[in-house]
């Protein structure tokens, strides 16, 4: 399907949600979202990319410890992997969009003039946005579910303030040594309000990317890690192979380093195959901006092509499931492949990102912090699905494993109990 660019924008309850914290990349289109992207676009640098890596190593390397802390570490018993992602996922975007480091095992107590820790109130926002549009202060004060949901919120703001602060103060020095997404930002906005004159981020402005680079980088991330290690677990031969492909890059004894886990392109289709099986966005809600047409195929078998006009105001949903199970573009669809992630494939039929200038600015932060948990753990242990029972056959396990559920804001697996048992060279 092809359309011209800048012609639907996204509908009214999506700026919303997603303009909880002041005006964003998410929440703006035609100018204004220009501006904002044009700020926001070299945040995502090589630098960044390196500094995602080297905070996926410190925490995957932290959980290896702490497994091996919990009985030796040989074979390790994850209720819910999940979990793991989600933690891992939330503990990266921190550290690396905002230089906000905590530890695995780090207790929970929140730093002196604070009621939560970061992750605490960031999780709570994220996974309770919803109720916070629903109700107000005074509603959320009456039960103790709803003072959490309240207080969480405060405390981001108090917490993404501080950062402004402290990092308008000390931009300038720090501007060599950090690479985490907010300092750039940061950096990036003084620098256009000097040469642009006034044409930076406002403090309102900077508060909502943060947030929406949380909003929309955490739970995408934690869903399609957590499919892909389910995917590699139910399928054992393709999880050796991906191992091998490593092996063949990582020499025995040493640890991947960002330049080995970017060439690993087995694992990076590993990653691609689950995202086209399990896309967490499953669809793109958007409106038409002004009459259009759209210029598609016909749904027969002659396959003729076809335009279809738009009216302005057409709700339209572009059906990312539709497409990534689409046997004209994937042969054999719903068969895990990674190998047709190497050779040639059709780039339009691959949209879990989206496409053209609205896509993820944030994948190539995804696609280094799965790799390299991947390559982390597929070095130090195997994995297989916990059965439920000694009778549960693999195709059941299976099936329990890739059942998807709708998460806060995506699609992610419901839940994927994994043994981990360690690989000895
Ligand atoms: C597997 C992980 C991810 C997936 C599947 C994903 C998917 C997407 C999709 C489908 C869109 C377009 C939505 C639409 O047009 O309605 C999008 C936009 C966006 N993503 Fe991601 N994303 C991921 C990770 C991330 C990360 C890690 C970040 C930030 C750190 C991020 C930040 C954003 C932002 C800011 C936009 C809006 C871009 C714009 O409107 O110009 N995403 N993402």
């Amino acid at each position: 399907m092809t359309t011209n660019k800048g012609e639907f924008v996204k509908p009214v309850e999506m700026y919303i949600a997603a303009s909880l914290y002041g005006p964003n990349l998410v929440a703006s289109e035609s100018d204004e979202w220009k501006r904002h992207r044009k700020i926001a676009a070299p945040s995502f640098s090589e630098r960044n990319n390196r500094l995602v890596y080297d905070e996926t190593t410190r925490i995957t390397t932290e959980i290896f410890e702490s497994w091996s802390n919990k009985g030796g570490g040989e074979t390790v018993k994850v209720d819910n992997a999940l979990t793991l992602t989600s933690k891992l996922a939330l503990m990266v975007i921190s550290a690396a969009g905002f230089g906000m480091r905590s530890g695995w095992e780090d207790a929970e107590e929140p730093p002196t003039g604070h009621k939560m820790t970061f992750p605490t109130a960031m999780s709570t926002v994220l996974s309770n946005f919803v109720i916070r549009l629903v109700f107000s202060d005074t509603m959320l004060n009456l039960w103790q579910g709803g003072r959490k949901v309240a207080t969480a919120f405060k405390e981001l703001h108090v917490y993404m303030r501080e950062m402004i602060e402290e990092r308008r103060q000390s931009a300038a020095a720090e501007s060599d040594s950090q690479a985490d997404l907010f300092t750039n930002l940061i950096n990036g906005t003084s620098l256009e309000e000097e040469e642009k004159d006034g044409d930076g981020l406002t403090d309102e402005e900077l508060m909502g990317n943060v947030f929406i680079f949380l909003f929309a980088g955490h739970e995408t991330t934690a869903h399609s890690i957590a499919f892909t290690l389910a995917l590699l677990a139910t399928h054992q031969d393709i999880q050796e192979k991906a191992f091998g492909e490593l092996r063949s890059i990582v020499p025995e004894g040493e640890i991947p380093t960002y330049a080995h886990v970017v060439k690993w392109s087995y694992g990076l289709a590993c990653i691609y195959e689950s995202l086209r099986l399990y896309s967490p966005v499953v669809a793109f809600p958007k409106k038409a901006a002004h009459d259009t047409v759209v210029a598609t195929y016909s749904a027969d078998e002659k396959n003729t092509p076809i335009t279809v006009p738009i009216p302005k105001g057409s709700g339209i949903m572009i059906n990312v499931v539709g497409l990534h199970y689409n046997p004209k573009y994937w042969d054999e669809p719903e068969v895990f492949r990674p190998e047709r992630f190497l050779g040639d494939y059709n780039r339009d039929a691959f949209m879990p990102f989206a496409a053209g200038p609205r896509a993820c600015i944030g994948r190539r932060f995804s696609e280094v912090e799965a790799i390299t948990v991947l390559a982390h753990l597929l070095l130090n242990y195997r994995f297989k699905p916990t059965p439920l029972n000694d009778a549960e056959t693999p195709a059941e396990m299976k099936e329990r494993l890739l059942r998807w559920r709708q998460g806060a804001l995506t699609m992610g697996p419901e839940k994927v109990p994994l043994t981990f048992t360690r690989r000895h060279k």
